[in-house]
């Protein structure tokens, strides 16, 4: 029995499961997945034995950043289906036993939210609810744009993460409004008490539907720095790095603890920037503060990827270890980790930080012993249990997403980049369409996804990859991602236990133990995983070797194998390409 020091949550011992609506099953033939769609795999869903599922906006939106631009907060975007559909999705979730968390959108709504058209128009109560200044004399400044009224520049130089200038001039109102994304996606004002009622009335209306919780949208872009401070060498005018953790987050979001949070709700908040410092994230975590269960930070997701969606930087695998590790280190005490490779945003970690040729099931199954072994709860993003990879993208019509038809276009159009072609390597492996291809049902037309026209191109390597094929082979990544789920259940070291990495600096393999003292003794796990191509030995420190271990899972089939528990007790692993073992250490 694990001793008493452990502060136990349902949510650290749970998996999620993240389901991109528009890609995840259509049911109507209208080439875009809806909630009936994900009713019809809820089944799928419990077989692989998820504890909770994070809903992608499903809210009523233009669509400009696939709803991320929400027009009605307590409205069903037609395409998705009706609030009668979402009602059974939840029901479902729950008789199995599912939680299911939903998108919380607040630093920002579309610019056809009531709200807006309010704003715009000067109405009273409303004018304050989005962020509204002046213009400056063009003359006076360094900085442009291109809309707006002749001899004016924008309220200051931010550009938006999209590309292009933060700032929209708008006809009917005489002024601008900030959009840290898209045009059609004005900020609120979170300065004016008036929008922090609202949105906690919101939230409190979706907990009363019976929701688990939220993930929250880049919740620490909410406090603006005040006086939109404008020096332009300074990270608030960069994309990525733009105005995050301002003065008055913590203070918003112990507003939202105290009025409408719940430790007994999962909350997971967005957070953007080339890193958290430490000390903003363990109040953000803080119950007595901001009171989040978790949050997503960037700094593996920033490793390869250069300044610009045509732009890429090397990795190493000591640069993706340091940050996990810093990470671990940092929340150790205070806080918890959420772990995720990635999501809607990002492309396939298959083919990102695996091998998607030739060890491609291999290198899926260790990454995914990787997020299931580290402390911290698992985010699963639809497909990944399939070992999905990137998508062959040929030209820009082969794109839908906002933030890579926007940036590169712009960048084209300003002589930046040559062409499509020139940059083209690039822009395939960061685009986040890599992420939004439709889930591979089968090898059937569209992959089984829909019956009509898909919004976005089916991966051709739907024949080898898809659930059929993968739930018929007792081998494939989805039966080991079901035994990696069902491990965490098993075993509370695998949930509790410390980290101790070994080797940092090496870049071939990342290997390290898990420790839980109880009242038993200690349950002790190694992880050993060979992150290249080729065959490697590991010789292992003293205290971490054992005569008596057992492989609890490893990657590659058990026929023939070399004999790894010997090699355990000899200190002494033989890693195959790719290879993923997890010992019970005794
Ligand atoms: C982060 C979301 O994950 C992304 O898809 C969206 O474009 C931006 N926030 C803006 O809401």
């Amino acid at each position: 029995m694990p001793d008493g020091d452990i502060e136990r949550r349902w949510w650290k011992e749970s998996v999620v499961y993240q389901v991109y609506p528009r890609s995840f099953n259509d049911t109507d033939g209208d080439g875009v997945g809806d909630i009936p769609g994900i009713v019809e795999k809820v089944d799928y869903l419990d077989d692989l034995g998820v504890d909770v599922v994070w809903l992608n906006p499903v809210y009523d939106s233009p669509n400009a950043d696939n709803g991320y631009d929400i027009a009605d907060y307590r409205s069903i975007m037609d395409e998705f289906g009706t609030m009668a559909d979402w009602e059974e999705l939840l029901d479902e979730l729950h008789s199995r036993d599912i939680k299911l968390i939903m998108d919380l959108v607040v630093n920002h709504t579309s610019d056809e939210h009531e709200w807006f058209v309010d704003s715009r128009a000067g109405d009273p109560e409303y004018e304050d609810f989005y962020i509204w200044r002046d213009g400056r004399d063009a003359d006076e400044v360094s900085w442009s744009a291109t809309e707006g009224p002749a001899g004016e520049a924008p309220p200051n130089a931010w550009k938006s993460y999209f590309g292009g200038p933060a700032w929209a001039y708008d006809e009917e109102r005489e002024a601008w409004y900030l959009h840290l994304f898209d045009v059609k996606q004005p900020d609120l004002n979170w300065e004016n008490p008036r929008v922090r009622d609202e949105v906690f009335e919101m939230m409190e209306w979706w907990f009363d539907k019976g929701i688990d919780g939220f993930r929250m949208d880049v919740i620490n872009l909410i406090s603006k720095p005040e006086g939109l401070p404008n020096d332009p060498d300074d990270p608030f005018c960069g994309a990525m790095t733009g105005p995050t953790n301002g003065p008055r987050v913590h203070e918003f979001l112990a507003e939202m603890n105290e009025r409408v949070l719940d430790r007994e709700y999962l909350t997971v908040g967005e957070m953007l920037g080339p890193e958290i410092p430490m000390e903003h994230a363990r109040r953000y975590l803080d119950p007595d503060e901001d009171g989040l269960s978790m949050l997503f930070h960037f700094e593996h997701m920033l490793l390869d990827r250069g300044d610009n969606i045509w732009e890429r930087d090397e990795w190493a695998l000591s640069d993706l270890k340091a940050v996990f590790n810093r990470w671990d280190d940092g929340l150790k005490t205070e806080g918890w980790n959420s772990l995720y490779l990635n999501n809607h945003d990002q492309p396939r970690m298959v083919s990102r930080f695996g091998n998607d040729g030739e060890y491609r099931r291999e290198s899926a199954k260790l990454l995914g012993t990787l997020l299931h072994t580290l402390r911290g709860t698992p985010y699963i993003y639809q497909g990944e249990e399939l070992g999905m990879t990137n998508y062959p993208f040929e030209s820009l019509d082969d794109f839908r997403d906002v933030d890579t038809l926007r940036p590169l276009e712009n960048a084209i159009e300003a002589g930046e980049v040559d062409s499509f072609d020139a940059v083209k390597e690039a822009v395939r492996a960061n685009s986040r369409d890599n992420a939004r291809t439709p889930v591979q049902w089968s090898a059937g037309p569209n992959a089984g996804f829909t019956d009509g026209e898909p919004w976005l191109g089916v991966n051709p390597n739907k024949g080898e990859v898809n659930v059929e094929t993968e739930r018929a082979d007792e081998d494939s990544v989805w039966h080991y991602y079901r035994d990696l789920i069902s491990l965490r259940k098993e075993y509370d070291v695998v949930v509790y236990g410390e980290y101790d990495p070994l080797f940092p600096d090496d870049d071939t393999v990342w290997a390290y133990t898990r420790t839980l003292s109880t009242t038993d003794g200690d349950e002790r796990l190694l992880v050993a995983l060979n992150f290249s191509d080729d065959d490697v030995a590991v010789g292992l420190p003293d205290d971490v070797t054992s005569d008596e271990g057992a492989l609890l899972i490893g990657n590659y089939p058990a026929d023939g194998d070399p004999d790894v528990v010997s090699e355990l007790a000899a200190g002494d692993l033989r890693l195959r390409p790719w290879e993923a073992r997890v010992y019970d250490l005794r």
